[in-house]
């Protein structure tokens, strides 16, 4: 028997904001998207279609909504217990973010919350958030690990970031972060800490639960060269690694990272020059995170304009974790990006697509192309700018995954 023909749609008639290269937006007015399975076959000008569709094409009219790229979350810690709302108090009667963490609480209490945590009740919680960033758009997210920080809880919380891929209509990106917070268990002896953690990770990878390595490099995270051990142990098995850098002190960790090759470099808001000249040079992507700058009443922005003099490609993501941004709307931080940033909503969306898409190393996605996965929104609006100036409005686009309609 011969196999079914993949499964075909010819959405015609949309608003196209595509992210190609070489136009604003990648605009095309009246644009027509062709879908074979989860790939899009044709991409193009309505009035341009291509000669020899196939017969019995489904025809979706779209009537001149509004699509764009599925949106692109590329940073996250998703998965974890409890939430940090007593903290959120402290914080606003006196006490820093840094002075909680040094007494103990900040990550290491959704360390504890974590590891009391069943897998499942891990999973229900954190598949509550993620289909939060799906009814906005979100097609592809990134998950890290970080709150279990033992070896059998790491595991566990990559094993959850795994299954929310298999079980929901969403790309799931996975990212070890054991060098997040030194656990209580190692109180004094980070670096026998940084053995251990290198240790489980290859474990993680023979298991396939990871696609990339991270770490936190910062005064209460590790320092430069605890870090570059990490990469240097990732590398080693082949895997990409990126970094939490200069998010409360300038540590010199973009350059450290850019010299691994990162692919990201995260928060950045102490970003030196040296450190933006090394990402330029390695092409590593700068993670705007605005939702944290927000939380944690930060003032000092990151180097906007420096950046991109520097031709460093920029994204922007949720960070979502209960500690320094509880936020579930990647269209709140494009509003973010553009009110505290100044990033033009252009370049916020770029950054939720093309740049997040490049963030993850992942090719096949963020630009509406042909050869590119089947992955985009259809939108009550105009032009996506709106959806960059509007917020807590809560729009609801029709989703397509990987070629099937999973939000209608
Ligand atoms: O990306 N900076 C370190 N990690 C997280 C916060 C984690 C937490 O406070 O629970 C971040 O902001
Ligand atoms: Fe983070």
């Amino acid at each position: 028997m011969r196999p079914a023909p993949p499964r075909s749609t010819l959405w015609r008639h949309a608003r196209l904001a595509s992210f190609q290269a070489g136009t604003a937006w990648g605009w095309i007015e009246d644009a027509a998207l062709w879908v074979e399975g989860d790939t899009l076959r044709w991409v193009g000008p309505d009035s341009a279609l291509p000669a020899g569709l196939p017969a019995g094409l489904q025809v979706q009219d779209l009537q001149s909504a509004l699509v764009t790229p599925g949106l692109i979350d590329a940073h996250t810690h998703l998965v974890y217990g409890g939430d940090r709302a007593a903290e959120f108090e402290q914080r606003l009667q006196g006490a820093s973010y840094e002075d909680i963490a040094r007494a103990g609480g900040g990550i290491r209490s959704t360390v504890a919350a974590t590891r009391a945590a069943s897998d499942e009740a891990l999973f229900q919680a954190a598949a509550r958030r993620a289909r939060a960033l799906m009814a906005e758009g979100v097609t592809t997210v990134e998950i890290k690990s970080g709150y279990g920080l033992t070896q059998a809880d790491e595991a566990r919380c990559l094993a959850v970031a795994r299954r929310l891929g298999r079980e929901l209509p969403l790309t799931v990106r996975t990212t070890s972060l054991a060098a997040h917070a030194l656990p209580p268990e190692f109180a004094g002896r980070a670096d026998d800490y940084i053995d251990a953690a290198i240790t489980w990770l290859a474990g993680q990878h023979a298991a396939g639960l990871v696609d990339a390595v991270d770490a936190f490099c910062d005064t209460i995270g590790f320092t430069p060269a605890q870090t570059e051990r990490v990469f240097q142990a990732a590398q080693a098995l082949g895997l990409p690694v990126k970094l939490h850098a200069e998010q409360l002190s300038d540590q010199n960790g973009a350059a450290l990272a850019a010299r691994h090759c990162a692919l990201s470099c995260d928060h950045l808001e102490h970003l030196s020059p040296a450190g933006i000249h090394a990402m330029a040079q390695a092409g590593t992507v700068a993670v705007l995170l605005p939702g944290a700058f927000y939380f944690l009443r930060e003032t000092k922005r990151p180097p906007v304009q420096a950046l991109r003099d520097a031709g460093v490609p920029i994204a922007i993501a949720t960070d979502h974790n209960p500690g320094s941004s509880p936020c579930l709307s990647l269209l709140l931080m494009l509003n973010m990006a553009c009110t505290f940033f100044r990033l033009t909503p252009e370049e916020a969306w770029r950054g939720v697509t093309v740049n997040a898409a490049r963030a993850l190393g992942l090719a096949d996605r963020g630009v509406l192309a042909a050869g590119q996965r089947a992955d985009f929104a259809v939108w009550d609006a105009e032009h996506p700018r709106e959806l960059a100036y509007r917020f807590g409005q809560g729009p609801r686009p029709r989703v397509v995954q990987g070629g099937r309609e999973i939000i209608t």
